[in-house]
C-alpha cells in the first residue's frame, strides 16, 4: 500500500450534478488510475460543499477548482 496520497474531493450536491459532476467523477477515476497518477491520489465524494456557484466543485491540494474540468484539474495535479 501506498504511504501516502493526495485528496481529490468532488461534489456530489444537486447543483453540482446539475453541472454534470458525475460525468467529471468518473473522468477523474479513470485519472487517477491511469499509469502517471497511480497510487498517487484518492478521489472522494463529498456532500455539499457550500460552493455551488462554483459548480461542479472540486478541492485539489486545499484548494478549490471552480467550474472544474479535466484540464483544470489536471493542471493542479501536475
Ligand atoms: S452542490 Fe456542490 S457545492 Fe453545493
Amino acid at each position: 500500500m501506498s504511504p501516502y496520497r493526495k485528496f481529490i474531493f468532488i461534489c456530489n450536491g444537486s447543483d453540482c450534478k446539475k453541472a454534470g459532476c458525475k460525468k467529471l467523477q468518473s473522468e477523474i477515476k479513470d485519472l487517477v488510475k491511469s499509469h502517471e497518477y497511480q497510487g498517487k491520489y484518492k478521489l472522494i465524494k463529498t456532500k455539499c460543499m457550500d460552493f455551488c456557484k462554483s459548480a461542479p466543485s472540486v478541492i485539489i491540494q486545499n484548494e478549490l477548482i471552480k467550474k472544474a474540468d479535466l484540464d483544470s484539474i489536471k493542471k493542479k495535479m501536475g
